[in-house]
């Protein structure tokens, strides 16, 4: 493994039911890259994301979070490297019964970070970041669709997360706004330096955020490198997918 890998996968396998969606994969995520994740609809992008942060088990293999193996770490092990790693769910996932400042604020009382009045200062921060200010004392069905993926991701960036993965953050948005989504995520790259892993069907935004594709096809990352390999690529899945407007690929 590489020592400039963020996340690698080795050998990955998970099965449901006796379907098997992820098959032996390898995957290197290099430090303070974007990498998106491409593939149709069903092909376990979803399921991928969710081992990188260790919310789904693999049946083997194994993903490694800044060297350490995560299905042989300790309970208190899992925990920080889930702390360094922030997400934002395919569908935003804010609580509803609370509002935009206590969701945002919400990891920050669990873990008691700080006092009170750091805390409040850290929630307008994060707001501000997401160009949200002022939204604080509004429940999350005030909001429009890309203001819930703006308050989710500074959500999951209060704890100053290492890496942020993305789950589809320009699904169901206009484009003026999934524009402004994908510059959040550049944004936040450049600033911080976060590893961000980006799962997208928008062929689109892959090409503004992403430095690498991998391209998850059976079970496994069929190939890796920049947009620009990929629209030379000769596997005729690849070219079947960049040819055919992604969004039309049925949803699961
Ligand atoms: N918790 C689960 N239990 C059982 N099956 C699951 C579970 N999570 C995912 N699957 C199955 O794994 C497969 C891959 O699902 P996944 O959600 O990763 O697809 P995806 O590539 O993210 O699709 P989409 O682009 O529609 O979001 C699907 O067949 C799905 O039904
Ligand atoms: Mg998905």
């Amino acid at each position: 493994m590489s020592v400039e890998s963020a996340i690698s996968c080795r050998q990955l396998s998970k099965q449901f039911g006796g379907v098997t969606v992820l098959d032996s994969l390898d995957l290197d995520i290099r430090k303070g890259e974007t990498l998106v994740i491409l593939g149709r609809s069903g092909t376990g992008k979803s399921v991928l994301l969710k081992h990188l942060n260790g919310l789904l088990r693999p049946d083997s293999g194994s993903v490694f979070f800044q060297g350490t193996d995560m299905s042989g770490a300790s309970e208190q092990e899992l925990l920080d490297a889930r702390r360094a790693i922030g997400m934002l769910f395919q569908g935003g996932a804010l609580f509803d019964s609370l509002t935009v400042g206590e969701n945002v604020r919400f990891a920050l009382d669990h873990h008691s970070i700080g006092t009170l009045a750091e805390r409040n200062d850290r929630v307008a921060e994060l707001l501000a970041l997401v160009d949200l200010r002022d939204t604080q004392e509004k429940m999350p069905d005030e909001l429009s669709g890309g203001m819930r993926k703006r308050a989710a991701l500074a959500r999951a960036l209060a704890l100053q997360p290492d890496c942020m993965l993305y789950d589809e953050p320009t699904t169901g948005l206009d484009p003026v706004t999934s524009a402004q989504i994908n510059a959040l995520i550049r944004d936040l790259q450049s600033r911080f330096g976060l590893t961000s892993v980006v799962v997208t069907h928008d062929i689109a935004s892959a090409t503004y955020v992403a430095d690498r594709v991998a391209f998850l096809y059976d079970g496994a990352i069929q190939a890796v490198g920049t947009m620009d390999e990929m629209h030379r690529s000769t596997d005729s899945n690849i070219k079947q997918f960049l040819a055919n407007d992604p969004l039309t690929v049925e949803q699961s």
